[in-house]
């Protein structure tokens, strides 16, 4: 599909609706569904909604870390950059650096299709001299670029996406990430950094219930995608924070013993037991400098807000 100047990619083989993989993680000991089930359209936009609930602090501190930073983000990046945004959404976040940083061609990721691809149509219409090639694949996996332009590649994971993977993993996708954009390349990442875990629980269980459809949603989309009945009525939505492995954990709980069809297997729920949907890490800006410069990125610099609850580091 082409539109002006807007392209698009599907990298087929990595985008594996698998399953297996999913009943695997149904029938364990700890049940879970993997997050990126979340997205399927319903779920993208809700997770919108979220970031505009009031107890939801990461979305707004973030993008005025952006605003009042700008000018030196902008300077350490450079102009002229092939900008990939990974698990880009509606794409938001960018348009407030776009007109300062004017990059050669920007790459938002996603695995989400539709949603993908409306957003980059509605991007390229707002933004008629951007080059937009957008891509969807699982940014979990190793991949090229379906296309050839010689430009300091620059990396941007906002939203502290980067939170969802377990230590070990976050530091893989840091080295991944590393590898993509090569020698004189970089990465911009926003990350929720550790704070009063009372603004934790409020920002994960806000009073509209908005997180809660959210995490709920993930069994509807299953229930499409792996020909399932899952009773979303039948389940309570759970966010806490675990001192301990210093993230915030979501599951879905059974409300009485069920049992539930998925693809022609049978999986059996106690009440009360869980089903692990999602981890959002939380880091210290020392806790996450060192991961980074452990996946090769040697030089860091680190922008917060006033509060030093969120963080936007850009690597290189
Ligand atoms: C939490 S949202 C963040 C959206 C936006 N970047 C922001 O900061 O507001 C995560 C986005 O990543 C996408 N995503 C999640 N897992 C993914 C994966 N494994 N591969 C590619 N995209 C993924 C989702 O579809 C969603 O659009």
């Amino acid at each position: 599909m082409s539109y002006k100047s807007l392209h698009f990619y599907e990298i087929e083989n990595a985008i594996e609706d698998s399953l297996e993989e999913v009943l695997r993680g149904l029938i364990g000991k700890q049940k879970m569904i993997p997050p990126k089930y979340f997205y399927d359209e319903v779920g993208s936009n809700l997770f919108v909604g979220i970031t505009e609930q009031p107890e939801y602090y990461l979305t707004r501190t973030e993008v005025d870390i952006f605003r009042c930073y700008l000018l030196e983000i902008v300077e350490e990046i450079g102009t002229n950059c092939l900008l990939i945004e990974y698990g880009s959404g509606n794409s938001e976040k960018i348009r407030v650096l776009l007109e300062s940083l004017r990059p050669c061609a920007y790459v938002p990721l996603d695995i989400s299709k539709q949603y993908l691809a409306t957003a980059a149509r509605s991007l390229a219409k707002e933004y008629p001299w951007l080059q937009i090639h957008a891509i969807c694949l699982d940014f979990t996996d190793e991949f090229e670029l379906p296309f050839s332009l010689n430009a300091k590649r620059v990396g941007f994971f906002p939203g502290s996406s980067i939170g969802n993977f377990s230590r070990l993993e976050a530091a893989n996708f840091l080295g991944r990430v590393r590898r993509l954009v090569g020698e004189d390349g970089g990465m911009l990442i926003g990350v929720d950094l550790k704070k009063d875990p009372i603004i934790l629980r409020q920002a994960y269980n806000d009073a509209k219930g908005i997180t809660r459809a959210f995490n709920l949603n993930v069994l509807n989309h299953i229930n499409k995608k792996f020909r399932a009945d899952f009773d979303i009525n039948k389940f309570e939505h759970l966010a806490e924070y675990q001192r301990e492995n210093g993230c915030v954990a979501m599951y879905l709980s059974s409300i009485e013993n069920q049992k539930v069809n998925m693809g022609g297997s049978e999986i059996s729920l106690a009440c009360g037991e869980q089903i692990h949907t999602e981890n959002s890490h939380k880091y210290s800006v020392d806790e996450f400098a060192s991961m980074a410069r452990e996946s090769g990125f040697s030089n860091q610099k680190v922008w917060t807000d006033s509060n030093t609850w969120f963080g936007i580091f850009y690597l290189s």
